[in-house]
């Protein structure tokens, strides 16, 4: 009598044969991507008017010009699910693929509990599944993303796919320096062999390290502390080391090796531009051949971002779907790079080619919808946002019935949502 359990396993490891394969012969990447936001913004105009800062010094200096702003039903927890069953629905993927689930936040909703835990109840992802959370600021997606991949690579993942989830909620204090770079988003994207977005090269990125104190958020804190001016060196030098090793490790030789596009981290829009000009400093283009560049090579992956303010882990990967979203036709088996930042810091520098297949499966996911759906707030309607939520992570949930999995069915809209703490202090969600 055959053991199916045993039979299944051994049929999905001799389908890939993991350790005899030679990594660099196969395609790994990002086979689908989605992302959410909650269903607040405010408009930095609007902002700017009760700050008595002209619009444009957020709009064109910043390169911002709406952010999200997190309901009290929603977390990082409720966005991570959004994105990610976005992302299976669209994509028709089933969780039952599903062998690793890695959520990059540096928001994490409980000290011990990673929102990983409750994404793969949420979900409902295999129990034979690798589970957990990685921090390392805004890098920790990149953390994930870069675990899965070698997994894969490795031959672990005996041919299941890995569901990567960047979910963070930027705050800053009001009325400080950093409050117009908040935001609030999750980006979900799928890792597998053969992808349908973009093949990434393995083994082949620069990094960069080092020990700054240019961002922080001590244990007791919900809102962030920065040295604004000097976090914006700490990325540019970060941005140095990891690319000088990236150029060591991939020499530039022929044209279709050559970077045709350039996603960044992008804390604020303007940010992603200094970026860029530093990099084509170190490659020789003069400021006139630079801007050129940008407007080329840059801007259409931040068009997403400005719309939504700096999600923190998922904001390299914003960049990208925004590229993709609006370019994939024409850059169809052309080379991209990638640079993620984190403060603190560590950074990284690789790349990858879009797939053929890649805009026509964004078009069928119609991932900007979320965008769509979205409520422009007021200003007192925002700092009443940010004034309570404070308190949200003390919340005692509503009555007991309603938290509970079937009275969800009456709730009045199809989102993930989180109710509060019950008497001993767990959270509570509902999904529909
Ligand atoms: P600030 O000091 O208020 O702004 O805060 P500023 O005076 O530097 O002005 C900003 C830009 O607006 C300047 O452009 C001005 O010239 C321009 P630049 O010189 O830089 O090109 N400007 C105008 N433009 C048009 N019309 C006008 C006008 N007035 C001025 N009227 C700062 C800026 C970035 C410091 C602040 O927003 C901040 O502290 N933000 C948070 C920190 C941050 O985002 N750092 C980025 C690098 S670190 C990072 O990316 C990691 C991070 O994501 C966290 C993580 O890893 O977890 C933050």
């Amino acid at each position: 009598m055959t053991n199916p359990t045993r039979s299944a396993a051994q049929s999905a490891a001799s389908q890939s044969s993991p350790l005899s394969a030679d990594p660099s012969a196969r395609r790994i990447g990002i086979d689908a991507m989605a992302f959410a936001v909650p269903r607040g913004y405010l408009a930095l105009a609007d902002l700017a008017a009760v700050r008595g800062v002209p619009a444009a010094k957020y709009e064109q200096g910043l390169g911002v010009t709406q952010m999200a702003v997190a309901g009290p039903d929603e977390d990082p927890v409720t966005l991570a699910v959004d994105a990610a069953r976005q992302l299976l629905t669209g994509a028709g993927r089933s969780p039952a693929e599903i062998g690793l689930c890695i959520v990059g936040t540096e928001t994490a909703v409980d000290h011990s509990k990673p929102i990983a835990s409750y994404l793969h109840g949420l979900l409902g992802l295999p129990s034979a599944c690798r589970v957990f959370e990685t921090k390392h600021a805004c890098f920790g997606g990149t953390a994930g993303l870069q675990n899965a991949l070698d997994w894969i690579a490795s031959g672990s993942a005996r041919g299941r796919a890995a569901l990567i989830v960047c979910t963070d909620i930027a705050r800053y204090s009001l009325n400080s320096a950093g409050e117009p770079t908040q935001g609030a988003g999750a980006v979900a994207m799928l890792v597998s062999e053969n992808p349908r977005l973009v093949d990434l090269e393995v083994g082949r990125s620069g990094c960069f390290s080092a020990n700054v104190h240019d961002f922080w958020r001590p244990l007791y804190r919900k809102d962030a502390l920065v040295d604004g001016h000097f976090s914006v060196q700490c990325y540019l030098d970060a941005l140095s080391g990891a690319y000088a090793e990236w150029r060591a490790l991939n020499p530039d030789t022929d044209e279709a090796d050559r970077l045709v596009r350039t996603c960044y981290h992008v804390p604020y829009g303007k940010m992603a531009k200094k970026a860029h000009a530093r990099r084509c400093q170190i490659d020789g283009l003069d400021e006139a051949a630079a801007d050129a560049s940008y407007e080329r090579e840059v801007e259409p992956s931040l068009r997403l971002p400005s719309q939504v303010g700096n999600i923190y882990t998922g904001s390299l990967y914003l960049a990208l779907l925004s590229l993709l979203h609006h370019q994939a036709g024409e850059l169809a088996g052309k080379r991209v790079g990638l640079f993620s930042y984190g403060s603190g810091c560590a950074a990284e520098f690789f790349a990858g080619r879009v797939r053929p297949e890649a805009a026509a499966l964004l078009s069928a996911m119609d991932v900007t919808a979320p965008l769509r759906l979205r409520q422009r707030l007021s200003f007192p309607e925002y700092e009443a946002l940010r004034t309570g939520d404070a308190q949200a992570d003390q919340r005692p949930a509503e009555a007991a019935e309603t938290a509970a999995p079937g009275a969800a069915l009456k709730l009045p809209e199809l989102r993930p949502r989180y109710f509060g703490i019950d008497p001993q202090e767990r959270r509570i969600y509902a999904v529909q």
